[in-house]
């Protein structure tokens, strides 16, 4: 079997995988990080959605072994060492854009990549830039306004996480 070296919310792990193992079974199974979850098995939901190298994939359709040598962000990995909430994580809390949860980890590290990349999104550019995660709950309206609340707060100057860019 393959070695592959990943460092995975800012610690490094070295394992031997099967070459056909989808990085969100190897985060899950071997690493324990179980905030990354599975929400379909068509690459749709974008509920296994993580930070690759700081840009957001699904994880359901990448293999582990192609993740070898580079850095991922899990929701596990977004706040701060002492706890501190990520922007968006504050944002999605205080503005209720959650219900059963089940969405919210891809959803927030796809907005954590949207902001990343347009630090001031319209609520437009917001929606087509979540528009690979659903959610069955929401509505999507409290997600668009907490994404712009943390667009705004980060542009402002809260702190993001630096192991976001790692
Ligand atoms: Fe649904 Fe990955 S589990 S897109
Ligand atoms: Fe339930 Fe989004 S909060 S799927």
């Amino acid at each position: 079997m393959p070695s592959i070296s990943i460092t995975v919310d800012g610690v490094r792990y070295d394992d031997d995988v099967a070459p056909r193992t989808l990085l969100v079974h190897h985060l899950r199974i071997a690493l324990g990080k179980v905030g990354t979850v599975v929400g379909c098995d068509t690459s749709n939901c974008g509920a296994c959605t993580v930070l690759l190298d700081g840009v957001s994939v699904k994880s359901c359709s990448v293999l582990a072994v192609q993740a070898d040598g580079s850095a991922v962000t899990t929701i596990e990995g977004l706040a701060a060492p002492d706890g501190t909430l990520h922007p968006v994580q504050k944002a999605f809390h205080e503005r209720h854009a959650l219900q059963c949860g089940f969405c919210t980890p891809g959803m927030i590290l796809s907005a954590v990549d949207l902001i990343s990349e347009n630090p001031d999104p319209t609520e437009a550019e917001i929606r087509e830039g979540i528009e690979g995660n659903l959610c069955r709950c929401t509505g999507y309206q409290n997600i668009v306004h907490a994404v712009r609340d943390a667009a705004t707060a980060m542009r402002e100057g809260a702190p993001a996480d630096a192991a976001v860019a790692s």
